[in-house]
Formats: structure tokens, C-alpha cells, sequence
């Protein structure tokens, strides 16, 4: 039986094409919308081959009003949202702040707006432990004070999160759930679908991995001098099918009006803090593969040290991270591999 009808923004990309899979298996029909600026169509595919079912793709901006209209109204009945599309670069934020502040903001005001015309019971937003900084106390908890962003990618996550809770007050009868990831590593199993980064990769996981495979020389471990027990910076790495898996779970409670606010906010992390030296090593464990690396200075812009305290999402949704770490970078691993011997990199 069909669950209801999702709109999925950034539907082919990393997270989102994830969470269409788990979204397809628990029996909601997706549709998705995007411009394909950082993916590619054949993400489409990869999801049928997982699900046995094609979702149905819209390559539009979300930021596009008479085009998201026109979407709208073709598919008629959409229940639900989840807003991933965004420009995601935090280096490139601050080359380009006005590309960042017209996507990010743009979109969610276009998807908003619409929502109460076609009768849109909800929106998940894809929000960041970004919004934190740098905590003052470790895990950090969803009650933790928000810190002045680092760059304009950081604000405009800011900014989303004032937009979601201004306009859920004012009385719209429709519901949100903002979900503040940690940092999302790894791929599907089937290695169908994962992560692909345009160009250089900025993130650790497609650098780690483009090396081992020998497309990039040596990894950049950026800083040792930092107050942790190795020197290097401290993240909460989650699965990513996990993460797709706990957007099921906030749709399903959103639709079904289990939520007690009409917004709520979730940490979705693993609640276990694993520095870059450490992940180096867990990485070379999970795979066998000896991986290339230097350390160098400090990149500018860094937290030093994140985790997450998830005991709300796993109290209230129900939600744990199940996969181990080393299981999930093989899952990277594997990935990479694939995408080797499909002449794609
Ligand atoms: N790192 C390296 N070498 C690299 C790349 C990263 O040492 O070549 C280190 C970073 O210094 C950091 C850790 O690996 O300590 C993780 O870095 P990522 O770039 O993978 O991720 P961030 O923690 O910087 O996360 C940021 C934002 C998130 C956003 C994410 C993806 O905080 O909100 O980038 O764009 F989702």
C-alpha cells in the first residue's frame, strides 16, 4: 500500500538519493526535484536498480516558483517534503555568498509558500551540526545555543532554522522537522548509489577514498595542534543510509501527527567522537588498503571538536545509529571501487 506522496528536493544527490531508497522500501511514492548542478541523472537509475521502482525525477530549480508550481500541480497529491537541495560548500560560501544566500534561502521560501496552496501536511529540513560552532559542552544536545555562523553556507542553515520555527508560529497548519546532521559518510551496500563529488572532493571520506585509489597523490590531514587527545579535529561520522533511514522515521511521525510540536529538531549523529588521525586507521583496518598521508596546517574555518548527543532522536523517533564505523567505510570503499570499474573515476 502507497504511504503518500513525497517530494524529494536534491532527490539525486548524496543524502537524498539515500533517503529515496529507504523512503521507496517503506512505501511511500517519491518524487524528485533537481537541478542536477552537483549529481548526475544516472542517480535515477541506481535508485531503480536498488528499489525495483523509478522514482519520478523533475530536473528543476527549486528556487524556479512557476516551475516548482507546475510540479505541484502535475503531481497533485504531495503529503510531505524533504528539502535537501542546497549549495554545499563551505570554502565556495565564501567565494560566492550571494550564490549561497539565492539558493539556500530562495528554495525554502518557494517550497513554504506553496506548501499551504496544495495542501502539504509537512517539510523535513536538512539542517547541520554546523549551527552549533564550537560547543562549549561536549556531546552537544539540540538545546545547546546556536553560534554565530563561520561562513555563509553555516548561515543560511541559520537562517532556514529562523524561517522553519517564524513561520510554523505564525499558525500555518502544516508541520516541520528539522533533522541537523553530523558528518554523513559512506554509501548504499549495493554500491549502486554513494557519494560523487564535482572536482577535488572538500570532504574527508571522498579524499580518503580518491586516494587510496590513486587519483589524488596523498590526503591532507589538516592540523595536529589541536586540544584533543591526537591533535586532529573530532567528528561524529554517521552512516548515511542510517541518516536516510531516520528521515523515514521523522516523515512517518510528521504525516501521522505523532509529533507533539509542530516543529521539532533532532541531532542525528552517532554520539561517538572519532578524530582524522583515528578514522585514518579505522579506514585502513575496514579495507587493507595503506593510505597515503601528510599532516599540514590548520584549514581555515574548522571546528576542533563536534559530537553529537542523539538521545532525543533515539528516545523520541525511535532512532539509532546501527552501523559500525569500519563497516561503513568499507561501504565507501567499495563504492569508490565500483565507480573504478564503471570507467567513472
Ligand atoms: N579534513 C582533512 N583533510 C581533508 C578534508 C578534511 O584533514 O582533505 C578534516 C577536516 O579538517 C575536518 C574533518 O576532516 O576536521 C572533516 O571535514 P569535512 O570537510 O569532511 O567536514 P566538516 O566537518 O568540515 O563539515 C562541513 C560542514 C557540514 C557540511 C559538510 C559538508 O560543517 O555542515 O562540511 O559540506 F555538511
Amino acid at each position: 500500500m502507497v504511504k503518500g506522496k513525497i517530494l524529494v528536493t536534491g532527490g539525486a544527490g548524496y543524502i537524498g538519493s539515500h533517503t529515496t531508497v529507504e523512503l521507496q522500501n517503506a512505501g511511500y511514492d517519491v518524487v524528485i526535484v533537481d537541478n542536477l548542478s552537483n549529481s548526475n541523472a544516472d542517480v535515477i537509475d541506481g535508485i531503480e536498480r536498488i528499489t525495483a521502482k523509478r522514482p519520478t525525477f523533475y530536473k528543476n530549480d527549486c528556487n524556479d516558483r512557476v516551475a516548482m508550481r507546475k510540479v505541484f500541480e502535475q503531481e497533485k497529491d504531495i503529503c510531505g517534503i524533504i528539502h535537501f537541495a542546497a549549495s554545499k560548500a563551505v570554502g565556495e560560501s565564501v567565494q560566492k555568498p550571494l550564490l549561497y544566500y539565492r539558493n539556500n534561502i530562495d528554495s525554502l521560501l518557494t517550497l513554504m509558500e506553496l506548501m499551504p496552496e496544495f495542501g502539504v501536511k509537512g517539510i523535513v529540513f536538512s539542517s547541520s551540526c554546523t549551527v552549533y560552532g564550537q560547543p562549549d559542552i561536549l556531546p552537544v544536545d539540540e538545546t545547546a545555543p546556536i553560534k554565530p555562523a563561520l561562513s555563509p553556507y553555516g548561515n543560511t542553515k541559520q537562517i532556514n532554522e529562523e524561517i522553519i520555527k517564524d513561520t510554523i508560529h505564525s499558525g500555518v497548519d502544516y508541520k516541520a522537522v528539522i533533522l541537523r546532521y553530523f558528518n554523513p559518510i559512506g554509501a548504499h551496500p549495493s554500491a549502486e548509489i554513494g557519494e560523487l563529488p564535482n572536482g577535488v572532493p572538500q570532504n574527508l571520506i571522498p579524499y580518503i577514498t580518491q586516494t587510496a585509489m590513486g587519483i589524488r597523490k596523498e590526503l591532507s590531514v589538516f592540523g595536529d595542534d589541536y586540544n584533543t587527545p591526537d591533535g586532529s579535529c573530532i567528528r561524529d561520522y554517521i552512516n548515511v543510509v542510517d541518516l536516510a533511514k531516520a528521515h523515514v522515521i521523522a516523515v512517518d511521525r510528521m504525516l501521522t501527527g505523532k509529533s507533539e510540536e509542530q516543529v521539532e529538531v533532532f541531532n542525528l549523529g552517532t554520539g561517538r567522537g572519532v578524530s582524522v588521525l583515528e578514522l585514518i586507521n579505522a579506514f585502513e583496518a575496514a579495507t587493507g588498503v595503506k593510505l597515503n598521508y601528510k599532516i599540514v596546517g590548520r584549514r581555515e574555518g574548522d571546528i576542533e571538536k563536534v559530537w553529537a548527543n542523539p538521545e532525543k532522536a533515539n528516545n523520541v523517533l525511535g532512532w539509532v545509529a546501527a552501523e559500525k564505523l569500519e563497516d561503513t567505510l568499507a561501504s565507501a570503499w567499495k563504492w569508490q571501487v565500483k565507480l573504478r570499474e564503471r570507467g567513472i573515476m
